[in-house]
């Protein structure tokens, strides 16, 4: 998708190096930065310079072709793949992407391992902007439905950033808006600003204008009275990791977006690719959740009137606090898995259906 009229993708991979968008940055300052090394790449995640599930998996997968020329040597690339997996815990597509690669690689000879292994991730990468594409071709016929009873604009309500910087194009939350608004239906996002990181603000809202289309930020809890007034017709969201039963672990605060949905009768689809889904996990109790820096919560960071990026604390020093980075909404509140084979009931049935 394009910023400033430019098409970008999230990552690529020139000269022996892993160019990547600081996502720490925006929407400040567009800076491309460069990850030499696996320990680089391993940062980036941390950091959340690239987040989202399919990036991070993206990032994982050239971080394993990082490692391989540091050192070509194998218990390097697996130290590596174990720190790459370890460097966030809930999203699946990291361990989907380097289970894929290693599967790829074991008992390649030395000669052969680069060439092989960057093959791998630019499918991994290519894989991931067609499912994009069609999830969102199978998202817009949901939208163009309520946009044909309707008969004006769609109001649609999206958490956190599943856009096309959380993916290498397209979005899975985003890419049916962006694909209906292509097609010429009105549609307008209703941005939740997703406290503590403020995906939504910094990333979804910025992504929305230079594409061109309109949306509101609101607060994290305002959902709930939009949905009241009839002001939202329906939510997209994305998902970290998604059981075979459809329970859908998300961003923090999607669960709460759900309830709401659900009590006024909004419908409330999960857009995403087969990598997110967990065929293994049975119980959702099981997922790893995220605890993050408690730091994120106590300070917020934006740009002051001299044009300079600023942190500030906002709660007293001696507060505690916790930072919980995702939830989990159970299958019941789920309308539709949007997925680049179609969509389907939130169930095994409904999984097993599409991806036999
Ligand atoms: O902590 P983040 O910013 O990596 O969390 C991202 C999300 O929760 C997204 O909704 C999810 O990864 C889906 S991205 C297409």
């Amino acid at each position: 998708m394009k910023i400033e009229n430019k098409s970008y993708r999230t990552i690529w991979f020139e000269n022996n190096l892993v160019k990547i968008i600081d996502q720490t940055k925006l929407p400040h300052q567009f800076i491309i930065k460069d990850l030499k090394t696996v320990k680089d790449a391993i940062n980036a995640i941390k950091t959340m310079e690239v987040r989202g599930a399919p990036l991070i998996g993206a990032t994982a997968a050239y971080g394993l072709v990082l490692s391989i020329i540091e050192k070509n040597d194998l218990s390097f690339l697996k130290k590596s793949s174990e720190d790459l997996i370890a460097s966030r815990p809930t999203a699946i597509n990291l361990k989907w992407a380097v289970d894929r690669m290693m599967k790829k690689l074991s008992g390649v000879n030395d000669k052969d391992i680069l060439r092989l292994a960057l093959d791998e991730a630019k499918n991994i990468v290519e894989e991931d902007v067609s499912f994009c594409k069609n999830i969102g071709l199978n998202g817009l016929k949901i939208i163009e439905e309520i946009s044909h009873k309707k008969k004006d604009t769609v109001n649609i309500l999206t958490h956190c950033n599943a856009g096309w910087l959380a993916t290498i194009d397209w979005g899975t939350a985003t890419s049916p808006i962006y694909h209906a608004y292509q097609k010429g239906v009105k549609v307008h996002v209703w941005v939740d600003e997703t406290r503590p990181r403020n995906q939504g603000a910094n990333l979804t809202s910025y992504e929305l204008n230079e594409e061109g289309i309109p949306n509101t930020v609101i607060t994290d809890n305002a959902g709930g009275i939009l949905m009241q007034r009839g002001q939202v017709d329906m939510c997209i969201v994305g998902t970290d990791r998604t059981l075979s039963n459809g329970d859908v672990c998300n961003k923090i605060g999607t669960y709460l977006k759900a309830l709401a949905a659900k009590d006024n009768n909004v419908p409330f689809y999960v857009a995403l690719p087969s990598s997110t889904i967990d065929w293994n996990i049975k119980d959702h109790k099981q997922i790893p959740i995220e605890e993050r820096n408690s730091e994120e919560l106590s300070h917020v960071e934006g740009i002051d009137k001299n044009n300079q990026v600023t942190k500030v604390r906002i709660y007293p020093e001696k507060s505690k606090s916790m930072n919980l980075a995702f939830d989990v909404t159970p299958a019941k509140y789920v309308t539709g898995l949007i997925t680049e084979k179609g969509t389907c009931e939130a169930s095994e049935e409904g999984l097993k259906g599409l991806f036999k």
